[in-house]
């Protein structure tokens, strides 16, 4: 079971938002722990102060040094990946999540103020994770949103076991639209083919019209995307299909305008498929 403790000067953010939906149901069925520890139970004097001024002037604090630390020690051992919340970090993906997912053990420390000291980020953080470009006020938004995206690739803890692997970025595309009932609904129909029953027909349209919002929406992935496809054309002796990009364009001229427009696709046009 994986384990994750978080530090934190607000615990309380913690363990209120995983104990909801998914992740709240993860916890109970102790296929996850998760466990918030403030640096203020180690703090001594009698206003339990966590923050201390920066060497070299400037607006803000930073938290103090040794109540942190002390909270690291009280829950690292050998297994531990320590990171640290930051806006200076990697960006967070899909991958990363996966990755992370099948650590032993988590510590994730959230920074609050003008964030923490240098030295404890050389002595003990094994890498710094950021949510995005934007500075938050701290890092327990971080924190959850790291959790959460992680817990999705744990064996289990979504209802069916490969769901995951069919939401946006897991094949290096978006996912497709999607529908529920009624059939007729905003004076739009459910595609077709959705209704037809033939599974593997659905299977292959579904992936192209995740390629076709892909590229609409993301062209950078659908680049990468492109290449890979591009890669196993190139491998392939006797080619049923046409090149890709082609096979892709024959696609969406086929499919119906109602359809490109109930898909959010009707703005594609022959140019988008140049390249
Ligand atoms: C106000 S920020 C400190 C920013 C820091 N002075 C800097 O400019 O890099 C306070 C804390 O919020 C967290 N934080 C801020 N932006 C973040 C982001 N984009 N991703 C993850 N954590 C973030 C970090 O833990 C940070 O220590």
């Amino acid at each position: 079971m994986l384990k994750i403790d978080v530090i934190t000067l607000f615990p309380e953010m913690i363990q209120g938002a995983v104990s909801h939906g998914v992740l709240g149901q993860a916890l109970k069925g102790d296929l996850l722990s998760v466990q918030a520890h403030t640096p203020r139970e180690f703090a001594t004097d009698k206003h339990r102060t966590v923050d201390d001024r920066p060497f070299g002037g400037g607006d803000g604090m930073i938290m103090l040094s040794e109540t942190l630390e002390k909270s690291i020690q009280k829950v690292q051992h050998k297994n531990s990946k320590v990171i640290y919340l930051s806006p200076q970090g990697s960006v967070l993906t899909d991958d990363k999540a996966r990755e992370l997912s099948q650590a032993e053990h988590l510590v994730l420390i959230c920074g609050r103020y003008g964030g923490i000291d240098q030295r404890i980020i050389n002595t003990y953080v094994d890498e710094e994770i950021s949510i995005g470009d934007y500075v938050l006020s701290g890092g327990e938004l971080g924190a959850l949103v790291v959790i959460d995206a992680l817990s999705r690739f744990i064996p289990g803890v979504l209802g069916h076991v490969d769901s995951a692997d069919k939401d946006s970025f897991s094949e290096g595309l978006l996912e497709h639209p999607n529908f529920t009932r009624p059939r007729e609904y905003l004076g739009q129909d459910v595609p077709e083919v959705l209704l037809s029953g033939n599974h593997k027909l659905i299977a292959d349209w579904k992936e192209k019209v995740s390629a076709l919002v892909t590229l609409k929406k993301r062209p950078d992935l659908f680049i990468i995307y492109l290449a890979e496809e591009r890669e196993k054309y190139r491998a392939l002796k006797k080619k049923k299909t046409a090149e890709p990009l082609k096979e892709l364009f024959k696609f969406w001229q086929q499919l119906s305008p109602q359809d490109r427009e109930v898909l959010g696709l009707e703005d594609l046009n022959e140019e988008s498929f140049n390249g």
